[in-house]
């Protein structure tokens, strides 16, 4: 065993992207890797100082998209430029912006795979809480009425080395069963 000093390592992280709209109704998107279920239907971001949290505050709600293989750059490129510096930052990651049905917050076209969300909370240091109201999930990534995902294809974010893993959905073993041979 080798000892690291404490970090923030996590295995596996997420690649959400935050959709929010401001006060002019543009839309926003940011990247979150510290972003997890909190409780049933309910997510925890944990965020710092963004445009995105302004916009938080501002419609309590939000959108939740998984990045994906087809996404990656656009989803790293949200994650590098703010929008107070970039307004500009939407188009220029080629996404398209559209209403959520749900809640107050934008939907992105390319991300095939998106959590709508209300926020229930957001305390001083930031970490969001939110209920998920409903999920929108493109007809391309379902297989028989269900998300698939190796059609999905979502990327993983990996804080030791600072790459985009992919998790390509490659069946490991089926969960609530795997283990039954050790039950005695
Ligand atoms: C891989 C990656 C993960 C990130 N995760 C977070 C996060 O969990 N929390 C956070 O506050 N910022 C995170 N960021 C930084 C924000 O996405 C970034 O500051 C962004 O420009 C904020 O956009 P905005 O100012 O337009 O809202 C991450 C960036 C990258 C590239």
């Amino acid at each position: 065993m080798k000892e690291f000093k404490k970090n923030t390592w996590f295995y596996p992280l997420p690649v959400t992207i935050i959709g929010t709209y401001d006060e002019n109704m543009n839309a926003n998107a940011m990247n979150a890797a510290w972003a997890t279920i909190y409780d049933y239907n309910t997510v925890i971001l944990n965020l710092g100082h963004h445009k995105t949290t302004d916009n938080l505050e501002l419609n309590k709600a939000f959108t939740l998209a998984f990045a994906t293989k087809d996404t990656l750059e656009a989803s790293d490129y949200v994650g590098l430029v703010s929008f107070e510096k970039e307004p500009n930052k939407i188009k220029n990651a080629g996404l398209t912006p559209m209403k959520a049905p749900n809640v107050n917050a934008p939907l992105f076209k390319e991300y095939p795979l998106t959590l709508e969300c209300k926020v229930r909370s957001i305390d001083e240091d930031y970490h969001v809480i939110g209920d998920i109201v409903a999920i929108q999930a493109d007809e391309k990534i379902l297989t028989d009425g269900n998300v698939d995902p190796k059609k999905l294809n979502a990327i993983s974010f990996d804080p030791i080395n600072h790459n985009y893993l992919l998790l390509s959905g490659e069946i490991a073993g089926e969960a609530f069963k795997a283990g039954l041979k050790y039950k005695k």
